[in-house]
C-alpha cells in the first residue's frame, strides 16, 4: 500500500545509492494510546502457534491523516483510531465499527477512511448464513460518521453462484483513485450453491458511492480453493493485481483468471497438505503488504515464504497440466517475485513439467539458511527500491507438514531489493521491532521516502503454541517503526 509519492529528480539522484541500515530504523515505542484494549496475539489455524494480530494502517493521499484499526480484546467491535502521521500520537476520537469480528483492511482518504471487516448479519436477514457466521462488509466513514455500508457476501451478492460467509477475515482492501473503485479480496466459505461447505475466496469491487459493482473479468464469487494466502494491490483499472495460494500446489498471479487455473501465471510450486501450503503470506492474520507497486510504474514486488519444491508429479485430482511437489527444506525461506505489470511475471513461471527434480528453479531467494522464516512483507520506497522484511526462528521444529514452525525467535530482518531484483546491501535485524500491520510508504518530499508500520512492543515468544483458551495478553498502546534509506 502506498501513500502519495511526489517524484523529483532530486530524490531520484539522491535515492540511487542510499541503502537501509539499522541506524535508519526509527521506533516510536508505545506512542499511540488506545481507548480500548487490544490482544496482539492471534492463534494460527491448525497449529495454534502465535501470529501477530493484524492492525491495518493507512495514510491519506494528502499525508495529513493516518488511521490504525484494531479488534477489541473482547473479539467484537473493530476500533479505528486517527493518529498524527508525524508523531504517531492519537488525534480525534475513536470510531467503533460495532459488531466487527476482525479488521481486514483499511484505506485512508483526505476526509475519512474505508474499512473491511466481517460481522454477523442482522438476525432478521432472509438467507443469512447459519449460526451468525460473519460476512465480509465494507464501511465508508467521512469525518467520523458512517457514509455507507456495503455487504460483500451473504444474500444479494452472487446468489446464483452461491452465497458466501467469512468466518475469518483473511484478505485485503485496496483502493484505486484512477479506477474510482475499492477492491476487496478475501477468504469465504459458501453456504449455498455448488461450493457449499467449501472454503475459497472472492474478489469484490465497490464504487466510491458504495454500490457493489460486478465487473466481468474482475469480480469473482469463488476462485482459489482453501485459500490460505492472499496478496492484493491496486491497479489503474480493474482487475486489480491479485495473488492466491491454494490447496493444490501452487501460488498464482491470478489477475487475469481470478482463480487457480493454469492460464494464470504460476509464481511458485508449494507442497500442500491438509489444505495448507506453509502459510506463504502469513496464514491467519496475514495477507497484507505482501505485494507492493513501485511508485509511478506498472511494476510490482511480491514476497512470501516457501519450503522450496522438488519431485514434480502430476496432480491427478486437478488433471493434466497441474502438479504436486515435495518440500525441499524443513524450515521456510524468504522468496520474492517481480512483475513488469499486473499480468506479467519477470522471468520464468514455476515449472509444471511432471518428472522435474527441481520445482523451484525460478525462485529468487532472499534467505537460504536452516532458520524458519515467517511473516514476510514487502513495501516500496518509490519507483526503484523495495523493502522486504521477515521474522526468523532458529532450530525450528516443524511439527505439522505445510504449516508454520516453532522455535527461538531470532529477529525481524530487513533487506533492500531494487527493481532489477538485486539485493542491495546486507540484511540487518532487530529483536524488538516486529511487523504487525500494513507497511505504508510516506512521502516526505525530496529523498526522504520512508516506510512505517505499527507493532506492539512486547516479548515475542515463538517457541510454543498459544495454548488452551487463546492468548490473554492485552495492551492499550501501539508502537510504530519507520525505515528510511
Ligand atoms: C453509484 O456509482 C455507480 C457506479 O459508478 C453508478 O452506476 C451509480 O449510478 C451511482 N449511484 C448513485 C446513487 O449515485
Ligand atoms: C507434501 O509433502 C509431504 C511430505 O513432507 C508428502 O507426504 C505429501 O504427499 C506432499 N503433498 C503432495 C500433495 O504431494
Ligand atoms: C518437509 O517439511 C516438513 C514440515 O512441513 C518437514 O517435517 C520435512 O522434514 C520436510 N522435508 C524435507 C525434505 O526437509
Amino acid at each position: 500500500m502506498r501513500g502519495s509519492f511526489v517524484l523529483s529528480l532530486f530524490s531520484l539522484a539522491l535515492g540511487a545509492s542510499a541503502v537501509i541500515s539499522k541506524s535508519k530504523l526509527t521506533t516510536y515505542v508505545d506512542v499511540l494510546a488506545l481507548d480500548n484494549t487490544f490482544n496482539p496475539v492471534k492463534e494460527a489455524y491448525w497449529t495454534g502457534y502465535p501470529h501477530h494480530r493484524r492492525t491495518p494502517f493507512a495514510v491519506s493521499p494528502d499525508g495529513k491523516s493516518a488511521y490504525v484499526a484494531y479488534l477489541d480484546s473482547s473479539e467484537t467491535d473493530v476500533h479505528v483510531q486517527e493518529l498524527n502521521p508525524k508523531t504517531f500520537k492519537a488525534t480525534g476520537t475513536t470510531v467503533t465499527v460495532s459488531g466487527g469480528k476482525e479488521a481486514g483492511g483499511l484505506v485512508a482518504h483526505n476526509d475519512g477512511f474505508a474499512i473491511l471487516v466481517n460481522e454477523a448479519m442482522p438476525s432478521d436477514t432472509t438467507n443469512a448464513p447459519p449460526s451468525d457466521t460473519p460476512v465480509a462488509v465494507l464501511y465508508r466513514y467521512t469525518s467520523g460518521k458512517q457514509t455507507w455500508k456495503t455487504w460483500l457476501g451473504g444474500p444479494g451478492v452472487h446468489d446464483s453462484e452461491g452465497r458466501a460467509a467469512s468466518p475469518d477475515m483473511n484478505g485485503d482492501l485496496v483502493y484505486s483513485e484512477d479506477a474510482g473503485l475499492y477492491g476487496a479480496y478475501f477468504v469465504v466459505t459458501d453456504y449455498s450453491g455448488d461450493a457449499s461447505g467449501h472454503y475459497g475466496d472472492s474478489i469484490e469491487y465497490v464504487s466510491e458511492n458504495g454500490t457493489l459493482v460486478t465487473i466481468e473479468g474482475a469480480s469473482s464469487s469463488w476462485g482459489c480453493s482453501h485459500n490460505t494466502g492472499i496478496a492484493f494491490e491496486a491497479a489503474d483499472a480493474a482487475p486489480f493485481t491479485s495473488i492466491c495460494a491454494e490447496d493444490q500446489g501452487a501460488i498464482w498471479l491470478n489477475t487475469k483468471t481470478q482463480g487457480m487455473t493454469n492460464d494464470g501465471v504460476k509464481i511458485s510450486n508449494e507442497n500442500t497438505t491438509n489444505g495448507a501450503s506453509g502459510e506463504p503470506m502469513g496464514g491467519m492474520s496475514g495477507s497484507y503488504s505482501a505485494l507492493a507497486r513501485f511508485a509511478e510504474t506498472s511494476r510490482y514486488i511480491f514476497a512470501w515464504v516457501s519450503r522450496g519444491a522438488i519431485d514434480v508429479t502430476e496432480n491427478t485430482w486437478m488433471g493434466d497440466g497441474y502438479t504436486n511437489v515435495q518440500n525441499r527444506t524443513n524450515g521456510r525461506n524468504v522468496a520474492f517475485s517481480l512483475f513488469s505489470d499486473k499480468y506479467t511475471k519477470v522471468g520464468a513461471q514455476a515449472t509444471s513439467k511432471v518428472g522435474a527434480g527441481d520445482g523451484d528453479s525460478q525462485v529468487n531467494w532472499v534467505t537460504s539458511g536452516s532458520n524458519d522464516c515467517s511473516n514476510a512483507h514487502a513495501a516500496t520506497f518509490g519507483p526503484v527500491n523495495a523493502l522486504v522484511t521477515w521474522e526468523e526462528i532458529s532450530d525450528p521444529i516443524c511439527d505439522y507438514i505445510a504449516m508454520g514452525c516453532r522455535g527461538q525467535f531470532a529477529g525481524t530482518y530487513f533487506q533492500q531489493i531494487n527493481k532489477k531484483g538485486e539485493l542491495v546491501g546486507d540484511s540487518f535485524k532487530s529483536t524488538d521491532v516486529y511487523v504487525a500491520g500494513d507497511m505504508v510508504t510516506f512521502d516526505e518530499g525530496l529523498a526522504a521516502a520512508r516506510i512505517c508500520w505499527p507493532y506492539v512492543s512486547m516479548d515475542w515468544d515463538l517457541s510454543q503454541a498459544v495454548g488452551y483458551g487463546g492468548s490473554t495478553t492485552t495492551t492499550k498502546k501501539l508502537s510504530f517503526a519507520c525505515l528510511t534509506r
